[in-house]
């Protein structure tokens, strides 16, 4: 398995419950490391164009105004197959379908407000990583 590096964000919904530390706690305990971490409030610029894949989806404006609501924590996550195994700690992207002990089952809201969003290849990877971090931020 290559090691591998891959853009998390703990959501508005989950800082405001104060769910940080809980859902790191997932991410460290299945072996991801986190090599950068800031917490931040994005900006309407920031969240469209960090979504801009979505803009013609009918809940592109409804996520931009979530992602902009509160803080959010940003992070690179590093470790073995660290995409795929993001993926798997988060669960589906509706907290409904999440399989049973991932974060979104546990801690998700509904759809829109799912606590944490995480790339979904490497390609994605890289480019998201890359808008809310310098590479001297990251420190493996
Ligand atoms: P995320 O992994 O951050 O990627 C896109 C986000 O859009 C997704 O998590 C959800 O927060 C949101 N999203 C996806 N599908 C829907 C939907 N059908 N309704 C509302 N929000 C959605």
């Amino acid at each position: 398995m290559p090691t591998e590096r891959t853009f998390s964000i703990i959501k508005p919904d989950a800082t405001r419950r104060n769910l940080t530390g809980r859902i790191n706690a997932k991410f460290e305990e299945a072996g991801l490391r986190i090599v950068a971490q800031k917490r931040a409030r994005i900006s309407q610029a920031q969240a469209e164009a960090f979504y801009g894949v979505h803009r013609e989806r009918p809940f592109f404006g409804g996520l931009v105004s979530f992602m902009t609501s509160g803080p959010v924590v940003l992070q690179v996550l590093e470790g073995e197959d660290a995409i795929a195994a993001n993926r798997r700690i988060m669960g589906a992207t509706d907290p409904k379908k999440a399989d049973a002990g991932t974060i979104r089952a546990e801690f998700a809201e509904d759809i829109e407000a799912n606590s944490v969003h995480g790339s979904d290849s490497a390609e994605n990877a890289a480019t998201e990583i890359a808008f809310f971090f310098r590479p001297e931020e990251i420190v493996g």
